[in-house]
């Protein structure tokens, strides 16, 4: 089977061809990522406007590199797999628009992909004949829209566990950057810096650690950061702060995030193998995705914790967690060998969560 994926809910413009009878990443024939960074940059953060012109402007260009990258004709597609959401609606109209458009004019299936099953299904993609990944697993996703843990049940079966009641965690690594000074998007910058400060410099909070349950929140920890600042300031008599400053904040904010999302995590495995005990080999594994697990400090602190728990853990590579049309291909793949395929009036939904029954967040599935 060979899908074509369109990924355009944030910003990033990626298309990919996926086979599914290559094994792990060699599955993956063709695929494109266009970042959109730049055209951001100078406003600090994403505009959904010119997010969703970029998309319409690339898109076309990008599928049909990507198919050449494939040397596959459309002739030989067996379906077209797009993000239906959720995410910024404007790009993700661009995607399903697209998708349909060559699902239409082909004879081919169409497939929504919720961008969040997409995300939790990477690791399966990436599973090798030696390596394989059978359901259920637990999902830590960390991204620059949404903090959650989910137990991944099986296509479309989704228990969410926990999720942020404010800011994304990827939200307070860009937040934290531009208070400092530092470019969009703020994570690697702020991981870089961090490998020359002191962590211990300064008492930042661990938002909800201690608490039962696996619910996040950041918005705390952000402004902690700023009366951090703040106060460094007003001691020093300075405007900016130094390098040094600079980078001990950066440690102590990510030490405090990566100690946050641990504390949840814990009792999100506690919760899993509670409940799963049957159903797992050994602890079990988790897997760790979105751009926030590129982060060298949380996937040490993960692995830590995994040995504690008897677990496996499975971070996919850095390019696969951040978006990308791979992601969606392979969730099309995933589902249409259960036969779940949507029709062309599927409506894109800026707001899909993945587990209806959970109790509602504020911003629980709100964003890509
Ligand atoms: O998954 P992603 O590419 O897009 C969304 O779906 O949001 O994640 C982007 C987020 C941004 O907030 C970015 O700052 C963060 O991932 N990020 C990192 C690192 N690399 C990217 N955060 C911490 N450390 C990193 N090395
Ligand atoms: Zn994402």
């Amino acid at each position: 089977m060979r899908i074509l994926g369109i990924e355009t809910s944030c910003d990033e413009t990626a298309a990919a061809v996926v086979d599914d009878t290559g094994n792990g990443a060699d599955a993956i024939l063709g695929e494109i990522v266009r970042s959109q960074i730049d055209d951001h940059a100078p406003f600090g953060g994403i505009v959904p406007e010119i997010a969703a012109r970029a998309h319409l402007e690339m898109i076309d260009s990008i599928i049909a590199e990507t198919m050449r990258q494939a040397d596959t004709d459309f002739s030989a597609l067996d379906a077209v797999a797009a993000t239906g959401g959720p995410g910024l609606i404007g790009g993700v109209i661009v995607g399903v628009m697209t998708a349909k458009a060559i699902a239409a004019a082909r004879d081919i299936p169409f497939i929504a992909v919720n961008h969040l099953e997409a995300h939790a299904l990477t690791a399966r993609l990436v599973a090798t004949a030696e390596a394989p990944l059978d359901f259920p697993y637990l999902v830590l996703l960390v991204s620059g829209g949404h903090t959650q843990l989910l137990i991944a049940e099986g296509v479309g079966r989704y228990q969410r566990l926990g999720t942020t009641i404010d800011d994304a965690v990827g939200e307070a690594f860009d937040k934290t950057a531009k208070m400092l000074g530092l470019d969009y998007p703020g994570g690697p910058m702020v991981e870089q810096l961090a490998r020359d400060g002191d962590a211990r410099r300064f008492a930042l909070p661990r938002p909800m650690k201690g608490r039962a349950g696996c619910d996040f929140s950041f918005s705390g920890l952000k402004t902690a950061v700023r009366h951090a600042l703040e106060a460094l300031l007003a001691d020093t008599a300075q405007t900016v702060p130094d390098k040094q400053a600079i980078a001990d904040l950066c440690a102590s904010f990510q030490q405090a995030a990566a100690e946050a999302l641990i504390d949840r995590t814990r009792n999100a495995i506690g919760a899993f193998q509670l409940s799963h005990a049957t159903a797992l080999e050994g602890g079990g594994v988790l897997v760790v995705s979105g751009g926030v697990a590129a982060n060298g400090a949380l996937r040490q602190a993960l692995e830590g914790l995994c040995a504690e728990a008897g677990m496996r853990l499975v971070a996919p590579p850095q390019r696969l967690c951040t978006d990308n049309g791979a992601m969606i291909a392979w969730a099309g793949i995933e589902r249409m060998r259960l036969g779940l395929t949507d029709t062309l009036d599927f409506a894109p939904r800026p707001r899909w969560p993945l587990d209806p029954d959970a109790p509602k967040r504020a911003f629980a599935g709100a964003k890509a």
